[in-house]
């Protein structure tokens, strides 16, 4: 009988325990979360919103540290750790995450903007592919990359609107439009996301910067921002709702002041539009110190202000300001903040852990097999080749030069770039993969055209003002049959930080393609940037110029197979490229004013410059093939629609020359009177289409109530009766088919 009751009890016992692990596992990750904040001291609530950088790469001014951070992690004072990348790294953090009394795993957080180890063209490159399911493709191999490297999450995508070409980080987004910038924004998210959180090839995505940053005024980074509201909502505002709308895990909040209230602090954008009517149950990462700058804003006089602002207005989280880890228990001790607001944003958090899968398995995206067996993988850098090539824009290719025969005899590259491999990364690539695994343009080259005589010189360095090198190359293109020019900014040009106020094609080396040019042979020039530059001369004379951004890992491969037709550029420009500086702010949906000018030299009492043409240099949308592209038969369902229905319009689109290629086509409205007054074009739709030489396809785009609505001045998104007019074209500024229609 004796032996009989510890059988019992350990039968019991087993029971118990049994039915505790099974109703644990039933538990759905709030009540998890739930049973877990009551654990909580309110000292480890207030390290779950506390973010230090790994102190490897500063992506943002360092402060003066908090002694070993590992000691801080162990002491459970923290909860995310960015810029610490690599398995073997993330690993020993996390162990010291698993000491801390709760053993809360932390998130690791890492720009993966534009690719991981295999690095892809710059955001704003792949925007001019137009093409969602590459885009999508990118963010999927960077995320399968970076949870195989140990990362989480990333800060990305970058959603922030931009019309202004001196801002450095326009490179980082999607351009101007908000109907491109949204889908764009939707597929990022998905991409990065994937299958969803939880699956080892899925990161959290962070929409950033929350919001209107891209605005800075005179395109200087960090600069104030100062719009209205309805501007807010109708051009900025969109991107990030769209990233909402694709389940994007966090949002990060922005620098900038919005109207006065910097973002960090904004209640209206946290809490009345992001989690309130957005209905957002993510978390909000501020931006590096972003909590702390509020201090220079002077919006508060101390960080004990500072943390008080931001969480009570919803910034869940402190990225390396230490407001929060230093200040939150007196805020609360003090009355200030209510726990009952740390502790949302802890749930936020854990919230988010508990989906990575992290509390059943802390090291599960810490598996070094995993990670060398992913990173590099072919189809990644087949990813990337793919993705770089739909990016490059054909600007211009007068009496058709490009594409290049291959059996040019003797090609010249001139020029800074022509042997660039590291630069090809252009601005957030990571320091991860092998950097001579980059095809620069003159392997390319040599890649695509082994039978060509190569001939090579540099002419000139990127911003310096020797031309000692003119001559050299003016001998070297005289010998060739042909010459492929290689200029641009450096990488470190675009980017955080990097606003320029003069966005002209650096140094001398416009002087240089002048200089190349008066050799009188054929001449091709590859611009590489990450922002649109103003190079006036030469897209006046040169007869063909391809805009390149910044490609990534597979640069010169794309570009030689560009310049010999392998690939027949289809990309188009999602941002408007201005004359020069002093036609900026310049964008394609603008208003069309009490006096507009009709054509480039109308100056006659018109809103016109007297000293330069009226149009951009290149506009919203532009982008030439090596065929061309016939639009016709247009047709509308019927001509008018009441709110409640809609109008489909088809039209025929054919390839009327002699390459396969793809057409971006473009569908526009305009709300021909409508109180408030509405852009002279909107982006309402478009298609990208492959087409055979020869080939035709019939397109259609529907009109409804959501097409024709807008948010007039109390912010209310309505449809107003009238007329509008819609065009479809190659280019905002190449309508090919236009008709009418009324909404009654
Ligand atoms: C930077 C950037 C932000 C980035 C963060 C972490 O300052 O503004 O986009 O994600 O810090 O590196």
């Amino acid at each position: 009988m004796a032996r009989i009751k510890p059988l019992i009890l350990f039968c019991l016992i087993g029971i118990l325990s049994s039915f505790n692990i099974a109703s644990a596992q039933k538990l759905t990750v709030q009540q998890k979360v739930e049973v877990l904040v009551k654990k909580m001291t309110l000292a480890e609530k207030i390290g779950q919103l506390n973010q230090y950088n790994g102190d490897w790469d500063a992506t943002g001014p360092v402060t003066k540290d908090v002694g070993n951070k590992l000691d801080a992690i162990k002491r459970g004072e923290v909860g995310s750790i960015l810029n610490i990348t690599g398995v073997k790294h993330t690993r020993v953090f996390q162990e010291a995450a698993m000491q801390s009394r709760l053993k809360i795993p932390l998130l690791f957080g890492q720009d993966v903007i534009h690719g991981y180890s295999i690095t892809f063209p710059i955001p704003l490159a792949e925007a001019a592919s137009w093409d969602l399911p590459a885009i999508e493709r990118s963010a999927r191999v960077a995320a399968t990359e970076a949870a195989a490297g140990g990362v989480h999450w990333t800060f990305a995508p970058m959603v922030d609107i931009a019309r202004d070409p001196r801002w450095g980080r326009v490179m980082e987004g999607a351009g101007e439009d908000p109907y491109l910038g949204s889908l764009i924004a939707g597929a990022r998210v998905r991409g990065f996301q994937g299958k969803g959180l939880g699956n080892l090839d899925a990161v959290m995505a962070c929409a950033k910067h929350f919001t209107a940053y891209g605005a800075a005024i005179g395109g200087r980074d960090y600069n104030s921002v100062d719009m209205s509201l309805r501007t807010l909502w109708e051009i900025y505002l969109p991107p990030f709702k769209a990233a909402v709308d694709a389940g994007a895990a966090t949002f990060m909040n922005s620098f900038n002041d919005l109207n006065g209230t910097p973002a960090s602090a904004n209640s209206y954008l946290m809490r009345d539009i992001l989690k309130g009517k957005w209905g957002f149950k993510g978390f909000v990462v501020s931006d590096w110190g972003s909590i702390g700058e509020m201090i220079n804003h002077g919006y508060v006089k101390d960080n004990y202000e500072a943390a008080k602002a931001s969480i009570n207005a919803g910034s869940d989280m402190d990225m390396e300001s230490r407001s929060y880890i230093n200040n939150l228990a007196k805020l609360v001790a003090d009355k200030k903040v209510s726990v009952v607001v740390i502790d949302d944003a802890v749930k936020r958090i854990l919230t988010k852990k508990f989906e990575m899968g992290l509390f059943d398995d802390p090291y599960r995206f810490c598996n070094a097999d995993r990670e060398n067996s992913v990173l590099n993988a072919p189809a990644h850098i087949a990813a990337a080749k793919d993705m770089a090539d739909k990016s490059i824009v054909l600007l211009k290719n007068e009496n058709n030069l490009l594409p290049l025969s291959q059996n040019l005899s003797s090609i010249a590259l001139i020029g800074p770039l022509v042997k660039s491999k590291a630069e090809m990364k252009g601005f957030w690539a990571q320091n991860i993969g092998d950097e001579s695994q980059i095809v620069s343009l003159y392997e390319g080259m040599q890649q695509a055209a082994p039978k060509a005589n190569l001939l090579y010189a540099k002419g000139c360095a990127i911003t310096d003002t020797s031309k000692a090198g003119f001559d050299e190359a003016y001998k070297t293109a005289m010998q060739a049959d042909v010459v492929v020019m290689a200029m641009g900014e450096r990488p470190d040009m675009t980017g955080e930080a990097k606003s320029r106020s003069n966005i002209h094609l650096p140094g001398v080396q416009e002087e240089l393609i002048q200089k190349i040019m008066a050799t009188g042979k054929p001449v091709v020039v590859l611009l590489m940037s990450g922002r649109p530059m103003v190079f006036d001369w030469t897209a006046d004379h040169v007869p063909a110029i391809l805009y390149t951004w910044w490609l990534g890992n597979q640069a010169g491969t794309a570009m030689a197979d560009v310049l010999f037709g392998k690939y027949n550029p289809g990309a188009k420009l999602p941002i408007t490229f201005p004359r020069t500086e002093g036609q900026i702010p310049i964008y394609y949906n603008h208003l069309n004013t009490g006096r507009p000018a009709h054509g480039d030299n109308d100056v006659n009492y018109t809103s016109a410059y007297i000293d330069l043409p009226n149009s951009p240099k290149f506009a919203f949308g532009h982008g030439l093939s090596y065929t061309t592209f016939k639009y016709s038969n247009l047709k509308l369902s019927k001509k008018s629609m009441r709110k409640d229905g809609s109008i489909t319009v088809t039209f025929d689109l054919q390839n009327t020359g002699k390459y396969a290629g793809e057409e971006v086509a473009q569908f526009y409205l305009r709300d021909l009177v409508s109180q408030p007054v509405r852009p002279v074009k909107e982006l309402k739709g478009f298609e990208k289409v492959s087409l055979q030489p020869g080939e035709t396809k019939t397109i259609t785009f529907t009109i409804n109530k959501q097409k024709l609505s807008f948010y007039n001045d109390q912010l209310q998104w309505i449809t107003q009766p009238g007329d509008f007019r819609l065009m479809i074209g190659s280019a905002s500024d190449d309508i090919r088919l236009e008709d009418g229609f009324t909404l009654m």
